[in-house]
């Protein structure tokens, strides 16, 4: 089977489709056949501002699902014709051959996880990537427990605080933390207040009403034994200063570092950044990983445990890619994962 890939051949150029080689996978590695590249804002960044170092020409690309064409020495557990989802690990975003914006590609086998057939490709890689941040911001960074595998928890009596979560990120965490046992509080416009329901919250505040309003209901549900912000822009940090402030302080952890335009962060407030899926290349965190990818991830997608980002399908295929690089700086991409079968024709 021949690859075909979407290059970026030097930084803040565009991308285009050229040929790559059918990789053959070392230890530990699969070849998978992608059907479904999942695109993230962060790679139209780098795109466009070439703002993460990294070697050229590279393919683009952290998370897609696809099926096992063949296994590398030591791989167990994956098969030929095994459908999978996978994530680009940290080791290898300068090499060209993990890049997902391509045909086929390899995968490590250790951020890799089996799906069952009645998974669609598209679910499984708009989700992989932010459930994975999710789950280290909240279990390995925040110390809270993990969801049971059956979904059932008897009722923690503690509240956690999901800012955003009509996010793709604050969605998943909603799930996780609800099916956790926590009481989860919420946020969420009233657009998507229906699907935001779904994901089992205690209470829902809109974010829209005014910031003293959200201030208000904040104090009214907390206090809180964890606080994740899912959108970190300069707005939501504010109301949570403010929140914080009224109880003499306090700390959270959000997805993004402060950005221009951010209020200064007082003394009595700590807000914590980490790229939180780097925390799966430590090897303290390794069984957390493999619960994540061998058990929560594969059992959860088929069971309903997680509940899917919801998607965003381009069709046209791999030369498509820059359109879908375009239309996440424009902002046209908002509470939906962008995802694309790569052998699709253009005419699609
Ligand atoms: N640190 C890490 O490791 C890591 C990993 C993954 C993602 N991230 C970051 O996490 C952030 C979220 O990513 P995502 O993919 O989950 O985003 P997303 O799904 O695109 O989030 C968009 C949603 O956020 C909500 N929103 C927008 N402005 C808001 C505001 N001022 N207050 C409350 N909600 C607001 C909107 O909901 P409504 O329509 O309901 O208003 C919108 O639908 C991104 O900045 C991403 O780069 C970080």
């Amino acid at each position: 089977m021949s690859n075909q890939a979407s290059w970026i051949p030097a930084a803040t150029q565009t991308v285009s489709v050229g040929p790559a080689d059918t990789y053959t996978p070392g230890p530990g590695e699969l070849l998978v056949k992608i059907n479904s590249i999942a695109f993230t804002p962060i790679e139209g960044k780098i795109q466009k501002f070439g703002t993460r170092p990294i070697p050229y020409p590279n393919i683009l690309g952290t998370s897609f699902s696809g099926t096992v064409e063949s296994v590398g020495e030591g791989v167990t557990g994956f098969e030929k014709g095994d459908h999978v989802v996978s994530i680009r690990s940290g080791k290898t975003l300068g090499d060209p051959r993990f890049g997902g914006y391509q045909k086929l590609a390899l995968a490590p086998a250790s951020s890799t996880s089996k799906i069952s057939k009645s998974v669609p490709f598209h679910s499984a890689s708009a989700t992989i990537l932010n459930l994975a941040a999710i789950t280290s911001a909240l279990s390995i960074h925040l110390g809270l427990d993990r969801p049971s595998l059956s979904g059932t928890a008897s009722p923690k009596g503690k509240k956690v605080l999901i800012y955003g979560g009509s996010s793709s990120c604050g969605g998943l965490a909603v799930k996780y933390a609800a099916t956790a046992g926590y009481e989860v509080i919420t946020t969420s416009s009233n657009r998507n207040k229906e699907f935001v329901q779904s994901l089992g919250p205690a209470h829902i505040i809109d974010h829209e009403q005014k910031p003293e309003d959200v201030v208000a209901e904040l104090k009214k549900y907390g206090p809180y034994e964890a606080v994740l912000d899912t959108i970190g822009l300069p707005g939501p940090t504010a109301i949570l200063i403010e929140y914080f402030e009224s109880l003499g302080g306090g700390s959270y952890n959000s997805m993004i570092p402060p950005i221009p335009g951010t209020r200064e962060i007082p003394d009595n407030v700590k807000r914590s950044f980490a790229p939180y899926n780097f925390a799966f290349d430590e090897p303290e965190h390794k069984p957390f990983a493999q619960w994540l990818y061998n058990e929560y991830l594969p059992q959860g997608l088929e069971s309903g445990l997680i509940i899917p980002t919801r998607q965003h399908v381009l069709t046209g295929g791999l030369e498509k890619a820059q359109e879908a690089l375009d239309l996440m700086n424009e902002g046209g991409v908002s509470g939906k994962k962008l995802v694309m079968d790569p052998w699709e024709s253009p005419s699609a």
